[in-house]
């Protein structure tokens, strides 16, 4: 499918398949959408919207944030439950606040799996959203900075440069991801260590049973009785219901009311305006 844009000409259209647990990465992603002229992107929050039919679209991307050195296991699951593709040129992105270990070259392998070619990749360094991190200090609120913002820029102008290939029906080549020494060194901890980490939640008395906390949990382990209820089981730890929870009710047995960060600060949304 394609779209006919002003000058009559058809742009290919394409989506990206985005994770963003607060923000973060999402706004990397209506980045790309604005900045890319190629192809016409649609966004998909894979956290609340099920699975799409990529039949319509040229060209897939799959955006997520980094979890213990790897992609999330939401990710996962969501690429797992794509029809097979048969060479449809994809690109992968992730956003980091310290380490972003093998993120990428995970979200590469799991896309040429589904039968992906993968095509171009990029991680942007960005703040912090895990409250351990943020409560201990190391927030890393003015990431990027001015090379890795300019890198991502980059990225994005190549991005376009390569997905105008598909308009003038010539072949893409596959890209080779290349995640640095440090990172290639690394091992992503198991898709649970967060869940593990973060251990039991609690609840205190200031909550108002908005019920946010349920809306939001991407794996569908809370429910509201009236109170919120966790389930342990469904858990992996992505502090969402923590972050976002507008009482700050939700606590864990390390941390209480502090190292909230649910959504970007003003200064990312500040470089990654359109
Ligand atoms: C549960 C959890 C685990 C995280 N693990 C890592 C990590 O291993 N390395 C890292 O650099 N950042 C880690 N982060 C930070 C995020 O990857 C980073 O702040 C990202 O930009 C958040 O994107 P989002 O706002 O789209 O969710 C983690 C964040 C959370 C919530
Ligand atoms: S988001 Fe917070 S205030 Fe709302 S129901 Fe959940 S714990 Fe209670
Ligand atoms: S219960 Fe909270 S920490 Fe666990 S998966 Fe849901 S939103 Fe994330």
């Amino acid at each position: 499918m394609s779209v006919v844009n002003s000058y009559n000409l058809k742009v290919p259209k394409g989506i990206i398949c985005y994770y963003s647990g607060s923000g973060n990465t999402r706004l990397a992603c209506q980045y790309i959408q604005n900045k890319v002229q190629s192809v016409k992107f649609d966004l998909f929050n894979i956290a609340r919207s099920g699975v799409p039919d990529l039949d319509g679209y040229a060209v897939a991307g799959f955006a997520t944030f980094t979890d213990f050195w790897g992609p999330p296991h939401l990710m996962q699951s969501f690429i797992e439950k794509l029809s097979p593709q048969n060479g449809k040129p994809a690109f992968v992105f992730n956003t980091y606040g310290a380490v972003n270990g093998k993120t990428l070259l995970m979200l590469g392998k799991w896309a040429s799996a589904a039968g992906f070619k993968l095509v171009a990749g990029h991680t942007l360094h960005t703040p912090e959203s895990y409250p351990p991190m943020v409560a201990g200090g190391h927030g890393n609120e003015d990431h990027p900075d001015q090379k890795e913002l300019k890198k991502f820029q980059e990225f994005v102008s190549g991005l376009d440069r390569t997905l105008g290939l598909i308009k003038e029906g010539k072949e893409i080549k596959v890209a080779k991801l290349n995640i640095g020494l440090l990172n290639s060194l690394l091992f992503a901890f198991p898709r649970t260590q967060s869940r593990k980490d973060m251990g039991l939640k609690y609840v205190d008395d200031s909550c108002d049973e908005c019920g946010i906390c349920e809306k939001i949990c991407p794996y569908g382990a809370v429910k509201l009785n009236p109170k919120p209820v966790f389930d342990m089981h469904k858990c992996y730890g992505c502090w969402s219901c923590y972050n976002h929870c507008p009482k700050k009710a939700i606590y864990t047995r390390k941390f209480r009311g502090v190292g909230h960060y649910p959504k970007p600060n003003d200064l990312l949304k500040e470089k990654l305006k359109a």
